[in-house]
């Protein structure tokens, strides 16, 4: 029996007919982290237009705003960057964990073991009250940019940059990867990216974390799953996908037909469409004016011309948007990363959603099991086996 076996005597259990595949609208909990509202194309994040706190406030701002419910006022934002700052530094057992990966490891797999372990580093692991566990998600945003630069390090054969606490974390991450600071405008434009990407509703990874954080198992166990279902091409390993996309087809003239070939072959193009928004993704004019803002500067326009010709045939002949990931791509690409590293650099940022929602799953808990809709062979009774055939 194969894993697509369907009992061909198989009738419908009436109460089970509504099963929603992939959960499409089903309505799962409350949340007061975040609100998508696909009619207006708009992301909230605790009330706030994700538009204007992109433009307007710091990442740190924003994570403290999801953690919190409330933005930060000058002193309580000094208290959380002090307490941020200072738990960047990761112990030099973990820093060997990281450096004893095989080199063909995928960041997001490093990434995935690197939170693993500092869960096992971690005393307080199974203690999941409310103080608790904000320490361990301030910790895991302070110390998953570490371990991603770590890892960017090693896989190139270079030392270790230790953080540095008189840096923002958008800062700080550039130097630990490449041992400078760039522009002002770089760091805005990766820092606006980490605010866009921190949080977005009930979506696979963070539902991933809910359900982790259901059975009542710990916030970095439910963290490892996130990174597990983020990793995915269909999820954030879209941002990675685009990229290789656009360097494959390398030519702005040559977009259209590609993007017609790929139609026509019904493939699936990366960085198109989303589950929720049908009328175009809420991030998507902010990170896109970043990416421009980067070819300017880099005078890398090839790809902000790929990314027009394929958005307007997709637009013309499907009526499907790009979603963050598309201009995402090709701006982490122009401030320098490795492609590899893009979803990771989705980790950083997604981890204070990701936490904000544990912590709520955490105050208001009731175990997430959901029902099937059983298609397989009627019941049977087992035979010896020298009788089976
Ligand atoms: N390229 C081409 N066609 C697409 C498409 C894409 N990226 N996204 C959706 N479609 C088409 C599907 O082929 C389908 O067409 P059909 O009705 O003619 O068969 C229709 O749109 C509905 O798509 P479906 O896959 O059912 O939507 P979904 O809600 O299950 O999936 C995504 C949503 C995001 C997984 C899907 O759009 C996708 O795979 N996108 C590419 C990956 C990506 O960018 N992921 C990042 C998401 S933020």
């Amino acid at each position: 029996m194969t894993a697509e076996y369907v009992n061909p005597d198989y009738v419908p259990e009436p109460e089970k007919v509504n099963t929603k595949r992939g959960l499409e609208g089903s309505v799962i909990d409350t949340t007061s982290v975040s609100k998508v509202n696909s009619e207006t194309n708009s992301l909230v994040y605790r009330g706030y237009p994700v538009q204007e706190l992109a433009e307007n406030c710091r990442f740190e701002e924003v994570a403290y705003l999801l953690y919190k419910g409330e933005l930060p006022t000058a002193l309580q934002l000094s208290e959380f960057e002090k307490l941020e700052r200072s738990t960047r530094d990761i112990t030099k057992d973990c820093l060997t964990v990281i450096k004893m990966l095989p080199k063909k490891c995928h960041p997001m797999d490093a990434i995935r073991t690197g939170v693993s372990f500092l869960g096992c580093e971690d005393e307080r692991i199974w203690d999941s009250s409310p103080a608790v566990n904000y320490d361990k998600a301030v910790k895991l945003l302070a110390k998953i940019p570490t371990m991603i630069a770590a890892d960017y390090r090693f896989k190139k054969g270079l030392d270790f940059i230790p953080p540095r606490s008189d840096l923002s974390i958008a800062e700080n991450f550039f130097n630990m990867c490449f041992g400078k600071v760039p522009e002002g405008e770089i760091v805005k434009a990766f820092d606006v990216s980490l605010v866009l990407y921190a949080e977005h509703s009930f979506n696979a990874s963070t539902f991933a974390t809910r359900v982790i954080t259901s059975t009542e198992s710990d916030l970095y166990s439910a963290t490892v799953g996130g990174i597990g279902a983020l990793k995915g091409p269909l999820h954030g390993g879209a941002n990675e996908q685009v990229m290789h996309m656009m360097l494959e087809i390398a030519d702005p003239a040559k977009a259209e037909k590609w993007m017609l070939d790929a139609l026509a072959a019904k493939r699936k193009v990366m960085g198109f469409g989303h589950r929720v928004y049908k009328k175009g993704d809420s991030r998507v004019p902010t990170m896109k004016k970043y990416a421009q803002k980067m070819a300017d500067m880099t005078g890398q326009q090839t790809w902000m011309q790929i990314y027009e010709g394929l958005e307007k045939v997709m637009a013309d002949k499907k009526k499907i948007y790009p979603n963050l990931d598309f201009p995402a791509g090709p701006a982490y690409y122009m401030m320098g990363f490795e492609i590899d590293f893009f979803t990771p650099i989705f980790v950083m940022a997604r981890t204070v959603g990701w936490s904000s929602h544990i912590m709520e799953q955490t105050a208001n808990n009731r175990i997430i099991r959901p029902l099937s809709e059983y298609i397989g062979a009627a019941q049977r009774s087992v035979k010896p086996i020298s009788e089976r055939k």
